[in-house]
């Protein structure tokens, strides 16, 4: 049930928190995971003296909350790098392949995430898969070509649906839609990449490809599994 999920999330969320050091330019992903990963850190700060170097986020739902606990977040393009990424994802395939996006929040993820010397993702165990699978692909689509990336999508087999929110369309943080694919599961995951990356329109899509270095794990045994 939820509240056993929850807990589980908060064990994974508190192990990726201790993997956090003081001098860090640290990156923090979006999610329920990672809400609890944040409070876990904000305790750090307050009982550890935990100090960052500096901080950015992947969305406001994060800033608001990193910020309650007195961090200060600043913006991805006035740092250089970011020394570790601590992140949700919506599935974890065997080669550490993800799908993210399910927030909603994905190109500005994307954009920390390359940026990252290290990627961890803190997940339940019920986002693992052994091929990229069970969930709908995001793609970022700008309004002006919309609803020709969407019939592309349809030609292409792809079985694209529109994000939808209170009946109307998602909009996203930089006022584009969002397209869910519904394709499952992604039979060739570069192929599909590489066509979305060559698709004029698409801002970004959901497909995080060979960027995962670390996953924390926790499983319905209670196991916290640190997978490398
Ligand atoms: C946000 O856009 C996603 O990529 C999240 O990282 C993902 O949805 C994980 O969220 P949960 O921790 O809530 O499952």
């Amino acid at each position: 049930n939820k509240q056993e999920q929850d807990e589980l999330k908060k064990e994974a969320a508190i192990k990726a928190a201790g993997m956090v050091k003081s001098g860090m330019i640290l990156g923090v992903g979006t999610g329920s995971t990672v809400a609890f990963f944040i409070d876990a850190l904000g305790k750090r700060r307050k009982e550890d003296g935990l100090k960052l170097k500096a901080m950015v986020t992947t969305s406001s739902r994060s800033k608001k909350q990193l910020e309650s606990w007195g961090f200060k977040v600043g913006k991805l393009s006035d740092i250089d790098h970011v020394d570790l990424t601590i992140d949700g994802s919506d599935r974890v395939a065997d080669n550490f392949d993800g799908i993210k996006g399910g927030g909603g929040a994905l190109t500005l993820e994307k954009n920390v995430a390359i940026n990252s010397n290290k990627i961890i993702w803190i997940v339940d165990e019920s986002k693992l898969v052994h091929r990229l699978s069970g969930f709908p692909l995001p793609v970022e689509v700008l309004p002006i070509s919309c609803e020709q990336n969407f019939r592309r999508f349809q030609a292409e087999g792809l079985k694209p649906q529109w994000r939808m929110d209170n009946g109307k369309r998602f909009v996203t943080h930089y006022g584009n839609y969002i397209i869910d694919l519904a394709v499952d599961p992604i039979p060739v995951p570069h192929g599909l990449a590489d066509y979305l990356d060559h698709t004029v329109g698409v801002v970004e899509h959901g497909l995080f490809l060979g960027m995962c270095d670390e996953v924390i794990i926790a499983h319905s045994n209670g196991k916290i599994e640190d997978k490398k």
